[in-house]
């Protein structure tokens, strides 16, 4: 059995900031999603805070996604909170937080589904264009099956979802499209290596009976000590004031990155959504951080730049937007970047606020953030972050560099050197 490392030996600066390590980990291995980060690295950072303070940690992630920081937690045997406004991220992750089940149960739960799966005709008419890009015709008709013994048997209960996760984990491997970097699905794309959908399907389930018997056996409790609340970090208010003392956390990027379409695929497979447009139900609730859904928010550019709480960084981000609303004029495409960096600071400030409430006054705080450039032009996102923390109540930021971004000059629409690294930030 593969034995639990709370602190790894391999890691290194430049991984910390990504989820790639993630995948030979138990249960995080179970969806991929490049846009986390490492989880031993949140357990590193755990046990180093744990010692520094020498009382209980409780652990909170206002971007929570697929609860990398959550079962960092679990690791550590601690208290956790999330909050995820994604539904189908969300969903994942409270699929994940089941690590501690019934193994035997979920067994019986997915074999059931397997067994009629293998026996049903399946059909593909339903299925939205993408969808049907993505499969041919047999092998979709076997998700098909997949998916209608799902429904069949499905009961609300933690095994029903730990078997909807199976089901969804597989639907890129046994696609014969390839994926973008991103976990972008690209149906003009074609990958050499893929899997039958029901071989996928039980070697899926008998991975995860194997990472769930590692954490119950490895972890300091048996089941999860996490709160996952599925919602809108920028209106939440469900945490007591002063209840938490360490927040781990990576928000959107600044970056055009749409959290809505990440899962695109996925959810059109479920039949959560048709086409492209239905996505910005989804987006509603997100910070604002890619220029589409700046648009459709609406976003009033004067005023926000003029609301007081946007004070520390006024002149610079209104000079920054200016530029991106006079640049835009000269590109084809004539993206709301403008609006974009406009609403994302002011979605970030109301969360700031709110992580000023709930976290205790020696509270450390580290946001795991990248700067960007839209059109060329250079945002400042960390020191912008950082200000405006400073400003609802936070007492000092400092920003630690953990890689160069875009200097590689390939494919990149922009010339400006980049970096990702951690906002540290003081209660
Ligand atoms: C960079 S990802 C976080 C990844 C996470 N650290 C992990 O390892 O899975 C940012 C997350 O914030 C979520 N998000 C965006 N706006 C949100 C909001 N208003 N409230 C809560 N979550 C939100 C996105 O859906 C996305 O999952």
């Amino acid at each position: 059995m593969v034995q639990l490392e709370l602190i790894p030996t391999t890691i290194t600066e430049e991984s910390t900031t990504t989820f790639i390590n993630n995948m030979k980990l138990p249960i995080h291995r179970w969806f991929r999603f490049s846009a986390g980060y490492s989880a031993q690295w949140v357990q590193h950072e755990i046990i180093k805070f744990r010692e520094e303070l020498n009382q209980p940690v409780v652990i909170f992630d206002p971007f929570a996604g697929v609860g990398t920081t959550l079962l960092a937690g679990d690791m550590c045997g601690i208290r956790s909170y999330g909050v995820e406004a994604q539904p189908f991220l969300s969903r994942i992750t409270q699929a994940k937080l089941g690590w501690g089940a019934d193994i035997e149960k979920f067994l019986d739960f997915s074999n059931s589904v397997y067994r009629q799966a293998k026996h049903s005709n399946g059909d593909t008419g339903d299925y939205p264009t993408l969808i049907k890009k993505c499969f041919p015709d047999d092998t979709l008709a076997i998700l098909d099956n997949l998916k209608k013994a799902w429904s069949k048997h499905n009961d609300g209960s933690v095994y029903s979802e730990l078997t909807w996760l199976t089901i969804t984990s597989i639907l890129r491997v046994s696609s014969p499209v390839g994926t973008s970097q991103m976990e972008l699905i690209q149906p003009k794309k074609s990958k050499k290596n893929f899997m039958h959908p029901l071989e996928a399907y039980q070697s899926q389930v008998q991975l995860m009976a194997q990472d769930m018997e590692i954490f119950q056996s490895q972890t300091p409790k048996s089941d999860s000590n996490a709160l996952l609340y599925k919602g809108d970090m920028r209106n939440f208010s469900e945490m007591p004031k002063a209840s938490i003392n360490l927040v781990i956390t990576s928000p959107p990027y600044a970056n055009n990155f749409d959290y809505a379409d990440a899962t695109r695929f996925e959810m059109s497979f479920w039949g959560q959504i048709d086409k492209w447009s239905d996505l910005h139900r989804i987006r509603q609730n997100l910070v604002i951080s890619c220029s589409h859904h700046a648009q459709a928010a609406g976003v009033n550019m004067q005023e926000v730049l003029q609301s007081k709480e946007l004070n520390p960084i006024q002149e610079e981000i209104i000079e920054v937007c200016y530029k991106l609303a006079e640049e835009r004029e000269l590109h084809g495409g004539k993206k709301n970047y403008h609006l974009m960096v406009a609403g994302y600071f002011f979605d970030m400030v109301k969360v700031l606020s709110i992580l000023r409430k709930i976290c205790t006054k020696d509270a450390k705080l580290c946001f795991v953030v990248g700067d960007s450039a839209p059109y060329g032009i250079y945002v400042p996102v960390d020191e912008w972050l950082g200000r405006l923390a400073l400003n609802v109540g936070f007492t000092g930021y400092y920003f630690e560099k953990t890689r160069d971004r875009n200097v590689k000059w390939r494919n990149r629409k922009h010339r400006v050197p980049l970096h990702e690294g951690r906002l540290w930030i003081r209660g």
